[in-house]
Formats: C-alpha cells, sequence, structure tokens
C-alpha cells in the first residue's frame, strides 16, 4: 500500500483539462480527434428529437387528462427543481438496470456532470471528509472535487479497491478525518476503460457497508458494451442486500447525444436532519440544485422522456445496435495498432488494452518508445490524442509513465 497522499485543489493546468477535452474537436477542426468521449457524429440525430417531444405530449395528455396547450406551456415555464421525467427515468431504471426506486429519489440534472457535483456538495463536510477516487480518474470528479472544497484521496492504480478502503479508512481515522465516500466508473471507466468484475463489486459494498461509506457509481458508458455478459450495477447489487450505500448517477449523453446535457441522479439514501427527521438525500439535491441551476431545461427533458416512452422505457435494442457500431471501431483500431506497432509491443515498448465497452483504451508505453515514430505517426493524419495528466490525481510518478490515451472512437 502506498502512504496517502491527500490532494486538494488542481495542479496547475488541470483547471484547463476538461475545457479542453470539451472543445478540442472545436479548436482543431481539421484534426482526425482522439481527445474527448464524444459519441460519433452518425449517431447523433437531433431532428430526431422533434418526434419525441410529440410522443411525451401524446402521453401526458392520456395519462394527466391535460390539454395540448398546457402540455407545451409547461415545457416553456420553469419547472420542478428535479425535473419533470422523474417517473418516466424509474420506469426505465427499472427496465433496463432492474433496480426499483421511486421517482421523488431521483434528480435529474444538467448531465451527469451536476449531478457529481451537487452529490459533493450535499454529502460532504469539508473540514473532515475524504473523497477516494482511482487514479488515473475521470477529470470531472477531481475538477468538482477541487470546487467543491472536497479533499480527496486517490486509490493508486494497481491496488484493489475494497482492500485500499479498509487501509484508507484506518489512515483517516489516525489523522481524525472521515472516508465519507468512493466515487467510482465500475464499467468501461474513463479514462482506463476497465470495469470492475461481480466480485470486486461484491467486496467493494462489503466494505462500505462495514465502513459506512457511500458509493457514487458513476455509469455514464454502461450502455456501450461489446460482451455479452452484462456485470450487476453496484446499485443493484447493494438493492438486493437492502443495502442502500449507493449514490447511482446517470447520463443520456453517451447513448443519445451530449447536446441533450441530460443526466440524473438516483438518492434515495435517507438522512437524518437535525430536527431528527430523515429524508431523502435526493431532497437535498434539490435544494442545492435550485441554487446552482435553478432546473433542467424541461424542453430538453421532454425530448428523452419522449424517446423512452416510444421505445417502451427500454433503451437495450437501440443500445446493442450501437454497441455494434463501436465494437467494429475498437476492432478496427486494435488491427491499426497491431499493424503498426507489432515489433514495440513485442519488445514491451507499448501495450494496449482491448476494453469491452465504453469509449476508451488507453496505451502505456515505455520510457524507450520510439517519440520519433509517434510524432510520425500523427503528422500525416493531423491526429491528436490525450496525454494523462489531466486525469492524474497526484501527478506522473517515476513509477508510472505518462501514458497515452486514446479512443477507438474516431477511427
Ligand atoms: C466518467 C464520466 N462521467 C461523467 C461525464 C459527463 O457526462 P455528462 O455529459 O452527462 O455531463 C463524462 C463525460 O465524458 C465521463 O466520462
Amino acid at each position: 500500500m502506498e502512504p496517502i497522499r491527500s490532494t486538494f485543489g488542481l495542479r496547475p493546468g488541470q483547471m484547463e483539462g476538461l475545457n479542453f477535452l470539451n472543445e478540442a474537436t472545436y479548436r482543431y477542426p481539421g484534426a482526425v480527434s482522439f481527445v474527448a468521449g464524444r459519441p460519433a457524429d452518425r449517431l447523433v440525430s437531433v431532428r430526431a428529437c422533434y418526434s419525441w417531444l410529440s410522443e411525451l405530449s401524446k402521453y401526458w395528455r392520456t395519462k394527466n387528462k391535460i390539454e395540448n396547450g398546457a402540455f407545451w406551456h409547461e415545457l416553456g415555464q420553469y419547472s420542478a427543481t428535479a425535473g419533470i421525467i422523474c417517473e418516466i427515468l424509474a420506469k426505465h431504471l427499472e427496465c433496463d438496470e432492474g433496480f426499483r426506486v421511486s421517482a421523488d429519489s431521483i434528480v435529474v440534472t444538467n448531465g451527469c456532470q451536476e449531478a457529481m457535483f451537487l452529490t459533493l456538495l450535499a454529502l460532504f463536510d469539508r473540514d473532515r471528509d475524504v473523497l477516494l477516487v482511482q487514479d488515473p480518474a475521470y477529470v470531472g470528479i477531481t475538477g468538482s472535487a477541487a470546487i467543491a472544497g472536497v479533499s480527496i484521496w486517490p486509490i493508486p492504480e494497481d491496488e484493489e479497491v475494497s482492500a485500499f478502503l479498509d487501509f484508507a479508512v484506518d489512515q483517516a481515522a489516525k489523522r481524525n478525518r472521515r472516508i465519507r465516500a468512493i466515487y467510482l466508473v465500475p464499467d468501461h471507466s474513463n479514462p482506463t476503460g476497465s470495469s470492475l468484475s461481480e466480485s470486486q463489486r461484491s467486496a467493494l459494498l462489503e466494505r462500505a457497508y462495514r465502513h459506512h461509506v457511500y458509493v457514487i457509481e458513476d455509469n455514464p458508458y454502461r450502455s456501450i458494451c461489446f460482451s455479452t455478459e452484462r456485470i450487476p450495477t453496484l446499485k443493484l447489487l447493494d438493492q438486493a442486500v437492502g443495502g442502500n450505500r449507493v449514490i447511482y448517477l446517470g447520463s443520456f449523453s453517451k447513448c443519445l447525444m451530449p447536446g441533450l446535457r441530460i443526466g440524473y441522479v438516483v438518492a434515495d439514501l435517507l438522512r437524518h436532519q437535525a430536527t431528527g427527521k430523515a429524508e431523502l438525500l435526493a431532497n437535498e439535491l434539490g435544494r442545492i440544485k435550485s441554487f446552482v441551476s435553478l432546473t433542467t431545461s424541461p424542453v430538453l427533458q421532454a425530448m428523452v422522456g419522449g424517446l423512452l416512452v416510444k421505445a417502451g422505457f427500454s433503451l437495450s435494442t437501440s443500445n446493442e445496435k450501437r454497441s455494434a457500431f463501436y465494437r467494429e471501431r475498437r476492432d478496427t483500431m486494435l488491427e491499426a495498432l497491431e499493424k503498426a506497432f507489432r515489433r514495440e509491443a513485442r519488445e514491451g515498448a507499448i501495450s494496449w488494452s482491448r476494453p469491452e465497452g465504453g469509449f476508451f483504451r488507453p496505451n502505456a508505453r515505455s520510457s524507450e518508445f520510439p517519440y520519433e515514430r509517434r510524432a510520425g505517426m500523427r503528422q500525416p493524419f493531423s491526429c491528436h490524442c490525450v496525454p494523462d495528466g489531466p486525469f492524474l490525481v497526484v501527478g506522473i510518478s517515476p513509477k508510472r509513465n505518462s501514458a497515452l490515451i486514446q479512443q477507438y472512437r474516431t477511427c
């Protein structure tokens, strides 16, 4: 186990990290970009959204017995802070993920980026609490933690998460701190592309119960899965044993389109207030959200809601088609790497993984990796990739050479 290295605030240049990932495609329009977690353009159809709106209008008019005009007016107004499609989302989660939650435990957010920020603000006592994140971590969580004033402790790359939790809890107690939560992307993580096995998930939950630690499960890539085996979400495993320790963050950015900016948080755990009364964490998230963004665009929520109604609340069939498309791209990228770097791979100068879903596939390179060859590869195609710097929580260590993280998305 490595000694704990606490981080608070961002390293120089890290603040620019998410902005760069978000805007790289616009900043370098001529380049083939392997940078951001953007879905392929050909899978994005804004035009389809109009028909989804009509679908929701029909559904609600029948269900709520309202006039057509009232439906459209409602969409143009300020609306419920927690969102207008929570009931539809609850049905969708039951259909596709098998867990049952009430509509009032869901808060619809401006992407799951907002969901993670609200969760940190609601859950953490900044003077005492610590968030554990895997290192490297999605830059959106480390940046949010820095802005929210939450200390993070990194889980070293090769460490088993559940065992590290025991160690971190012990270290925290010695320093008068408390491990409040662990943040994970258990399926096809950004940036490593890796997933937790079912036994790793169960072991983690068992430790979380023992130490009274919450698990923040961020799962935007779950719907892009290349294998037939689907591992249950942490949330489902938690619910199966009556645990209620998992806060689930979802997003429609990867399986529909990021331009909709629709994400959500399932926060069905109960918290005791000073008055002794228990209430859903979702209520607290809603109160905070009202000061952060008031609400999530009802028009955009209605588009997603309409699609879900049209699909019978399940996106599993369309996700299968989408996954087949990305699986083909992964295979193309792996073949290209094999062709271009067979010798270097044999000599151990470069290696890459074979992800079973999501958008990311890191390349690890040793210090002997031929830079000029890499530069040469980039030149004729004007292609850019992401160095792992912004994702590293404690920075580049001598043990770990900076890896080159690429996506296969844009081959
Ligand atoms: C792990 C992870 N979480 C959250 C997000 C943000 O998702 P959204 O577009 O729903 O805000 C991303 C985007 O790349 C991501 O990779």
